[in-house]
């Protein structure tokens, strides 16, 4: 079921802001998307796509004529039956969520006269919803509603992600407001969670730590698994078909990265530590994934000895294929302790140009990045390294170390190919393959 046109006003160009408001238009809405940025928007209206995410230039193509850009809040507000914010919040010093862009949002609303709908899609603390609701009150617009309607959408799938959810989330504080802002979803099939504002809130800092928890799990299991000799993927498969646990979130590897995870991980620490609880378990997770960045750095060591004047090709930049986001990339991590090891670094990467990694030297492809090389390091899986021939790269290596970051290639395959093959967690595979 179609939902009846509305007027969307999206606060944010950035990832969460261009997805929604390209789908919102897709959905046959009227979307504003506004920024700050001035050379954003004339970019975008230009018809330039300032980030890399599939699907997402085609939809804003697609939908030119229900979609427009400006730095204008009047311009944004005009008559919008709903106010997205969609605006980043970055961690603080001290590990917090930055809210000064929700903000300045909230208090640039000019004084709206008819109804309206606030609809927070920024990941923010639990009680920011109620704090928005009382800076709304006492300004006189207590005609104007307040939803809270989190983001589930992964860098290189939101678009779809947004278009076919595994639930929408709807917390308000008025029952219609909730009613209005699930309307606006109408055409997208998916189970739809209404609860208060608070829960809504927390659900997207749980499902993030949900998965986050998975990861550094795993990723303990696949150093258990080296120290004993099992092999993590086969771990992996086995546990996952278990109903109970599921399939998803259990690769092992160098760890997470991002702009949510890493932010989000903390913000909830703080939240919690804030509100007088320590959260024993998210400190653990966080722990973890700092360590596995660095485990890379131990097994050059345990193939090169000392690093100092060897070289190191870094295949991958991005914190994860088919973006372009260089977030938290555990590569920034890798590449740091490589150079302050006296390595000399060189990487490559299919989207990240890598133009603000000094120091490194940045390869037209994976071949020539591995050229001379005395380890290779794929710290990003993406699947063109598939299909290099690995048997010619090694050929070319000065020493044929490969450690899989990833676990991308078949260790038996990659062995037989000439190289010494190094995954995360896969001792078994290594020693009995
Ligand atoms: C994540 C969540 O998946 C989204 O649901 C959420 O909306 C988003 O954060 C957000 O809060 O905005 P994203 O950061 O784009 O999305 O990327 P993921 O695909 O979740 O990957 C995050 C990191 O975990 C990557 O570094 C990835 O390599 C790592 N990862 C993921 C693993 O190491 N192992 C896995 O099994 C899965």
């Amino acid at each position: 079921m179609s939902a009846p046109p509305s007027r969307v006003a999206v606060f944010g160009a950035g990832y969460v802001g261009l997805v929604t408001g390209a789908c919102f238009a897709d959905l046959g809405h009227t979307v504003v998307i506004r920024d700050v940025l001035t050379d954003r928007v004339e970019a975008l209206q230009r018809g330039e796509i300032p980030i890399y995410e599939p699907g997402l230039a085609e939809l804003i193509e697609a939908n030119r004529e229900r979609l427009t850009f400006t730095t204008s809040v009047a311009e944004a507000i005009e008559g919008a039956d709903f106010v997205y914010v969609a605006v980043g919040t970055p961690p603080t010093y001290s590990g917090d969520a930055d809210l000064s862009a929700v903000w300045m949002v909230i208090d640039e609303l000019p004084a709206i006269d008819r109804p309206c709908i606030v609809v927070m899609k920024s990941t923010v603390p639990v009680g920011t919803g109620l704090k928005v609701r009382h800076r709304l009150d006492a300004r006189g617009l207590t005609h104007v509603g307040y939803a809270s309607n989190p983001e589930f959408t992964a860098e290189g799938t939101a678009v779809k992600d947004f278009l076919h959810p595994d639930r929408i989330v709807v917390g308000a504080f008025r029952e219609d407001d909730g009613d209005a802002v699930v309307a606006l979803h109408g055409g997208i099939e998916g189970p739809v969670v209404r609860c208060d504002v608070a829960s809504a809130e927390m659900i997207k800092l749980a499902a993030n730590a949900a998965l986050m928890t998975r990861i550094s799990f795993i990723n303990e299991i696949a150093n258990v698994c080296e120290a004993t000799g099992a092999d993590v993927v086969r771990v992996a498969e086995g546990i996952g078909l278990d109903r109970r646990i599921g399939p998803s979130f259990l690769r092992a590897g160098i760890g997470f990265g991002g702009s949510c995870f890493p932010k989000d991980s903390l913000a909830l620490k703080q939240l919690a530590a804030n509100s007088g609880y320590h959260f024993q378990l998210l400190n653990a997770v966080i722990e973890v994934n700092e360590l596995q960045k660095r485990r890379v750095i131990g097994k050059l060591h345990s193939h090169l000895g000392s690093l100092r004047d060897k070289r190191v090709a870094l295949l991958g930049l991005a914190f994860k294929p088919h973006t372009d986001d260089m977030r938290e990339a555990p590569s920034l991590v890798l590449a740091g302790r490589l150079l302050a090891e006296g390595a000399d670094v060189r990487a490559w990467d299919p989207v990240v140009d890598g133009r603000d990694l000094h120091g490194v030297e940045i390869a037209a492809t994976p071949e020539v990045a591995a050229a001379g090389a005395d380890a290779v390091v794929i710290v990003t899986e993406w699947p063109e390294l598939t299909t290099v021939d690995w048997a010619s790269v090694a050929a070319t290596m000065r020493t044929p170390v490969l450690i899989d970051g990833r676990n991308l290639l078949d260790p038996a395959r990659m062995e037989a190919s000439g190289l010494r093959y190094e995954g995360i967690g896969r001792a078994a595979e290594v020693r009995e393959g």
